[in-house]
């Protein structure tokens, strides 16, 4: 069987990886040119893909030597710093001497080395057993750092993630470690938009104004089609142009959804027009109406309306306008305004400058399905 070009997961190599030209170019500028950077987008755009495609080439360690953190898996400053000195650790654990050389140089904080089964590539990992310790090993590894002749591109992925813990001051010992390391480009990234932006334009916060912001939009219209089509023909499978047409207008060139749309038509391995594409987003929903049926039940019936109203309308630019909210039998202008603002924490709402949308464009379409 063919690989199949759409990935929906993770990142594999630049064959697989759509566009984002300009914005590899400004990552690696910022990198090269020691700023610091913060990525943000919406949900499933393509932030995490970016981080990698712009560490992918090996040609990049003679600059720098690129280490990814994902963090949204840490509740404190313990589980941060386990995460973060595994990441820094294994991406130095190049080879037998520079594991012996992490080992002997960081023993007081016991880094463990091993083989990491999924990937076979050798890693360092720390136990830390309490918020003391953590500060003492952040401490530790900075300063490892700070002793290495290279420059390091640090990723920390989620990173809105270091509000929610416990320790007060998580910000300011971040920011302090990484002002006194001068070989570290840092890329923040993220995508709750009104946390990182109170952490980053907050002068009252550590990092105000530390960073160069850069919003990660979609791929361009042309870019992606070129990427479908071409994908599609290599492999043998014709594609009509308005099949195309109508796979980045169901999925607003979101990249998650074209990505899985594009896979599914892919692996039924069919020539694909207009009426495959709708058939196959039809399957799609239908397959996960009980997915959303979860999601209904954690609304309330406002909630839902207005959910369902921005399904049908398309992305709405006034909320609560007297006409939306009459035509769409939605009550009064200040309950829709609270329930937008628990949707848009809750992630269903993305508020994308004035544009209010689904966040699932999934489920969007199939609310708009059974609608009628
Ligand atoms: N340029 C691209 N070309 C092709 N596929 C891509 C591209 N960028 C991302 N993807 C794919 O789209 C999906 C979503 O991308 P990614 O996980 O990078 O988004 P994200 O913005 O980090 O999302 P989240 O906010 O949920 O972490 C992934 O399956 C990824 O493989
Ligand atoms: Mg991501």
């Amino acid at each position: 069987m063919k690989n199949n070009p759409f990935i929906i997961s993770g990142y594999i190599s630049p064959e697989y990886f759509c566009d984002r030209e300009k914005e590899t170019d400004a990552v690696t500028d910022a990198i090269r040119n020691r700023r610091h950077i913060t990525m943000f987008s919406p949900r499933r755009l393509g932030k995490t893909g970016l981080i990698k495609h712009v560490f992918y080439a090996g040609k990049n360690r003679k600059y720098f030597i690129p280490v990814y953190a994902d963090i949204l898996a840490t509740g404190s400053l313990k589980d941060f710093t386990e995460v973060f000195g595994r990441s820094v650790l294994s991406a130095l654990a190049v080879n037998q001497s520079a594991i012996k050389k992490i080992l002997k140089g960081l023993a007081s904080i016991r880094p463990k080395a091993g083989i990491d089964p999924v990937s076979g590539e050798p890693y360092i990992s720390l136990a830390i057993s309490g918020e003391q310790e953590a500060a003492d090993s952040l401490d530790i590894i900075f300063g490892f750092l700070r002793k290495q002749n290279e420059h390091f591109a640090i990723a920390i992925d989620e990173f809105q993630q270091v509000i929610s813990y416990p320790e007060r001051n998580v910000e300011a010992v971040l920011r302090t470690h990484i002002q006194q390391t001068s070989n570290v480009s840092m890329l923040f990234s993220g995508s709750r938009r009104h946390i990182l932006t109170g952490i980053f334009f907050s002068p009252d916060r550590p990092f105000y104004n530390s960073t160069q912001m850069m919003e990660i939009g979609k791929i361009g219209n042309e870019a992606y089609k070129n990427f479908i089509s071409s994908n599609f023909e290599k492999n043998g499978i014709k594609i009509e142009d308005p099949a195309i047409d109508l796979i980045l207008s169901i999925t607003a060139t979101h990249t998650f959804y074209v990505q899985y749309l594009c896979n599914r038509l892919f692996g039924e391995g069919n020539k694909v027009t207009t009426e495959t594409v709708n058939q196959m987003l039809i399957k799609i929903i239908t397959e996960n109406e009980a997915v959303y049926a979860s999601y209904i039940s954690m609304l309330t019936p406002l909630h839902f309306r207005i959910l369902r109203a921005i399904a049908i309308n398309g992305p709405v630019r006034y909320l609560t306008s007297s006409d939306f909210l009459s035509s769409n039998n939605l009550g009064a202008a200040s309950s829709v305004s609270v329930a937008v603002k628990s949707l848009m924490d809750k992630e269903f709402i993305n508020l994308d400058g004035e544009i209010y949308s689904l966040n699932d464009l999934f489920f969007s379409s199939w609310l708009k399905f059974r609608a009628g």
